[in-house]
């Protein structure tokens, strides 16, 4: 990976903005990020120009990038994971097509992961797959959904059951969308940036811990701390067929929970929330199997427990939630698989946990 900071001339102001350039593909972030914007599209020669939205971020953050963009064709769908399915799917596919949308057109995502993820399947797959770029606004998407390449729409209940991967051709980062996220959302891509710490550098860990607030000032400067600790990872095997795994940590219990409170919650767990429980209870079974110190496992569920809202789990019933866990991609015949910590900052991939073990790790986390 090419990490550079690029320094722009442009309109006689210099502009300096990170780039992590790829084979393929670029990021750029910082707040002078859609001159590149611009730039990428007039050089590309698209023949048309089609922004996904939801309803949250037409509201909140098209107005930002038509001050850069003119000649667009708008594409709202309904906000929240509930729309992530393929019938919103549908009716992207059906606006391209009503448009004309031809092989060289450009699918924009602005919004959050669901919109990411939901318009990085429609871009791939549309007349066998047309170029799309993020701009992610929530910061769970900055710091991970839209940077990596992963695209897809939940199926019968499955998060993430139908996908493909390919990566966008550009991600711009603009820091600013930050100023409308709600806290909640804030806290949703915390718990994704407290994984990469934990997976990959404790140094990360304890600079993200000690910062006071979500505030998006605190925040804004480690995002880049995430998307070089993921990009890292994703660089070196881009379709999970090894290391990739490791950042699936929290997530084989996370997006069980997840899937559960969906099903059954009034107001279901947001994907942070959920990813938290999976932190603290995959945290647990690292301890079990591979000697995570005490010390460690206490601090992670301290930290977590600090911000996250706590979720019950007495009214979930642990074999509802092994049962989603079968359904978890990562498995390979019947074997539920992990990813767990060898320490805070080292992870380690491919490890099965008895059912047992599983609601052992439930009931620690109901008991703090
Ligand atoms: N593809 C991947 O690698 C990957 C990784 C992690 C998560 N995900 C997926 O990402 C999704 C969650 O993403 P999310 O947490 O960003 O949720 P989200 O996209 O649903 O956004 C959360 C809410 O914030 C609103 N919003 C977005 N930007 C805003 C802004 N700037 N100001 C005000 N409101 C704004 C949205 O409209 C929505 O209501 C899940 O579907 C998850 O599975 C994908």
């Amino acid at each position: 990976m090419l990490l550079t900071v690029k320094v722009q001339i442009c309109s006689g102001k210099s502009k300096i903005l990170k780039e992590y350039r790829f084979k393929d593909f670029s990021i750029y972030s910082g707040n002078d990020v859609f001159d590149i914007l611009l730039e990428t599209i007039i050089e590309k020669s698209y023949t048309k120009v089609f922004v996904l939205a939801d309803t949250q971020t037409e509201k909140y953050c098209l107005p930002l990038l038509k001050k850069y963009l003119f000649d667009i064709r708008l594409i709202t769908i309904e906000n929240g994971e509930q729309n992530k399915t393929l019938r919103t799917a549908e009716k992207v596919w059906s606006r391209l097509q009503q448009e004309e949308a031809d092989k060289k057109a450009i699918l924009i995502n602005l919004g959050g992961g669901m919109v990411a993820d939901i318009g990085g399947f429609c871009a791939s797959t549309y007349k066998r797959g047309i170029d799309f770029i993020n701009i992610p606004t929530t910061l769970l998407a900055m710091v991970d959904a839209a940077i990596g390449g992963k695209n897809a729409v939940d199926f019968n209940g499955i998060k993430n059951a139908v996908g493909t991967i390919k990566q966008p051709s550009v991600v711009f980062i603009h820091p600013d969308f930050l100023n409308t996220l709600p806290r909640e959302e804030m806290l949703n891509g915390y718990a994704e940036m407290l994984k990469h710490g934990l997976i990959l550098d404790k140094e990360y860990w304890d600079k993200l811990i000690s910062i006071s607030t979500l505030e998006p000032n605190k925040i804004s400067p480690l995002i880049n701390g995430s998307i070089k600790l993921k990009m890292q990872v994703v660089k070196k095997d881009p379709d999970e067929k090894s290391l990739r795994k490791i950042l699936n940590f929290g997530h084989t219990i996370g997006h069980a929970i997840e899937a559960y409170s969906l099903a059954l919650d009034k107001k279901p767990l947001k994907h942070g929330e959920a990813v938290a429980i999976g932190l603290i209870t995959e945290a647990f079974l690292s301890k079990v199997k591979l000697n995570l110190s005490n010390k460690e496992l206490k601090q992670i569920a301290d930290v977590i427990c600090r911000c996250f809202p706590k979720y019950s789990l007495r009214s979930v019933l642990s074999p509802d939630v092994i049962g989603y866990m079968k359904q978890d991609k990562k498995n390979i015949e019947d074997a539920i698989n992990f990813t767990l910590l060898k320490k805070i900052g080292k992870a380690g991939i491919n490890f099965t946990c008895s059912e047992s073990q599983i609601t052992a790790a439930l009931n620690y986390y109901d008991s703090l």
